[in-house]
């Protein structure tokens, strides 16, 4: 499958390394095109060009300065129309890190509304970097993907995707879900701020049985 990844950040440099050894065609977009190719060819990707080159994808992961996001991915409309466009990105702000937009449309939502046509997916924002870094699943504990869409055939792309890179997908619901996802890493970034952690990340417990008395000996 081409995937496009839009900046040259750490998440495309993760990211893209775990893509590109799970056997996908990834090519690389920034805003300078050198940039791009020498990270393409660190991590093995197929291609590197600006934005729109990197747009024309079956799935195209945004992954650029939060502040960035919608004006670029607006000024992309007409490309990204019909491809899976996964949002990766966190709209946080020092020094709380609450989300931008609490209590309001989510960055994905806002997102979609930029991109008429995009099958937007919130996924991997709260996954730091370094849990998908080379070496990182010797490290760290498997690492959950929690996924929210309001097109269930683009959750269900992206769910294959998280598989094939040795991750878990978690479907957490429509594309409104995003709001909490997007605070959730809030969360994650003022506790590494605070010293708790390099890097942190949550996982799902779910409850196998709902009695009150599950599990109690008489
Ligand atoms: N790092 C993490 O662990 C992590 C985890 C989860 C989610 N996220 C989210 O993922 C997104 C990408 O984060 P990241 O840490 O990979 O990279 P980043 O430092 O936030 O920057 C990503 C890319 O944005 C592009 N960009 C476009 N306009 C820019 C501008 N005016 N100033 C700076 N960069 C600009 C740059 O690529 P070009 O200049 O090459 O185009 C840059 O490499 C963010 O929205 C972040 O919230 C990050």
């Amino acid at each position: 499958m081409r995937i496009g990844i839009l900046g040259t950040g750490p998440m495309t440099t993760a990211l893209g390394a775990r893509l590109v050894r799970a056997g996908h065609e990834v090519v690389i977009g920034s805003r300078e095109q050198a940039r791009a190719r020498s990270l393409s060819a660190d991590i093995g990707a197929a291609g590197a060009g600006d934005y729109r080159f990197a747009a024309r994808a079956d799935v195209v992961i945004v992954a650029l300065r939060d502040t960035e996001v919608l004006q670029i991915v607006e000024s992309l409309g007409d490309i990204l129309a019909g491809s899976v466009v996964i949002d990766l990105n966190n709209p946080l702000d020092p020094p709380w890190f609450e989300s931008r937009y609490a209590g309001a449309e989510s960055l994905a939502e806002r997102l979609a509304g930029v991109a008429p046509g995009a099958r937007v997916v919130k996924a991997f924002n709260t996954v730091y970097a370094e849990w998908l870094a080379d070496g990182a699943e010797a490290r760290f504990p498997a690492v959950q993907v929690f996924l929210a869409s309001d097109d269930e055939g683009a959750k269900d792309a992206v769910a294959a995707l998280v598989r094939q890179i040795g991750a878990e997908p978690v479907d957490v619901g429509p594309l409104r879900t995003a709001r909490q996802l997007e605070s959730l890493a809030g969360l994650e970034v003022a506790l590494v701020d605070r010293g708790y952690a390099p890097y942190v990340g949550f996982r799902l417990v779910a409850g196998l049985d709902a009695s009150p008395t599950a599990g109690a000996t008489s």
